[in-house]
């Protein structure tokens, strides 16, 4: 079983949330600025948990909207908490790494940090599919911190379960490997999390790729 289907979400949220974490508010706002700048009518996120930010989706307007996740009572409690004001909201239960969607579908994909957790290689194949042309990747990456492990110290057992299958990529191997898949890295930033940690955020654009016959 995928350990993030044994974490509660209180305790997740906890986590994030501890004075040497301070994750959850910053992800929040990162999808809040993305929306913002971008407006789109459809959107897909992956690794949606229980709906962290989606307030900021009421009152706009989406032809299809789909928040993906592995852990059903996340979703559960996203479809709570959400279901009356987004009506447009479809929510799956599904293993990213197994994921198919019809092709040319989202103006948007906001993946934070969730290629942490999946096959990167595979998944940045798959999405320039899932997109449209001139849809937008939109990705926050963790980078390693020189005073904390991939996983900061939790007093959650749940949580440092995750140890054994977070991966941390390169961000420059990340932007090649986007590129070579079609998608062009069109402005990025850092920001400065607790103990040395940082949050890469960069906003991938879906390109034509012409190939020469000869
Ligand atoms: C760190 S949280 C994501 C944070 C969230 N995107 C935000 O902005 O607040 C990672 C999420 O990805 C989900 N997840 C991890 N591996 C997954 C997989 N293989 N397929 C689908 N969801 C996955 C977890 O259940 C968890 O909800």
């Amino acid at each position: 079983m995928n350990p993030w289907q044994q974490i509660p979400s209180n305790e997740y949220e906890e986590h994030m949330m501890a004075p040497g974490v301070q994750q959850l508010g910053v992800l929040n706002e990162i999808f809040r600025k993305a929306l913002d700048q971008f407006n789109p009518r459809s959107l897909c996120i992956l690794g949606c948990t229980n709906g962290n930010g989606f307030e900021h989706l009421i009152d706009r307007k989406f032809d299809l909207l789909l928040g993906v996740d592995i852990n059903y009572k996340y979703l559960a409690e996203c479809r709570a908490w959400f279901a009356e004001e987004l009506k447009m909201l479809n929510l799956l239960c599904a293993d990213i790494d197994q994921l198919d969607i019809k092709n040319d579908c989202f103006e948007m994909i906001h993946a934070a940090l969730i290629f942490e957790y999946v096959d990167v290689q595979k998944l940045l194949t798959k999405i320039p599919t899932w997109l449209n042309y001139g849809g937008i990747l939109c990705v926050v990456l963790q980078t390693p911190g020189e005073l904390s492990q991939p996983v900061s110290d939790t007093e959650f057992e749940s949580i440092r379960k995750l140890s054994s299958v977070i991966k941390l990529f390169d961000v420059k191997e990340f932007v090649c490997l986007a590129e070579k898949n079609g998608m062009k890295e069109i402005y990025s930033y850092y920001i400065n999390l607790q103990k040395g940690k940082k949050f890469f955020v960069g906003y991938f654009k879906k390109i034509e790729i012409f190939k020469i016959v000869k």
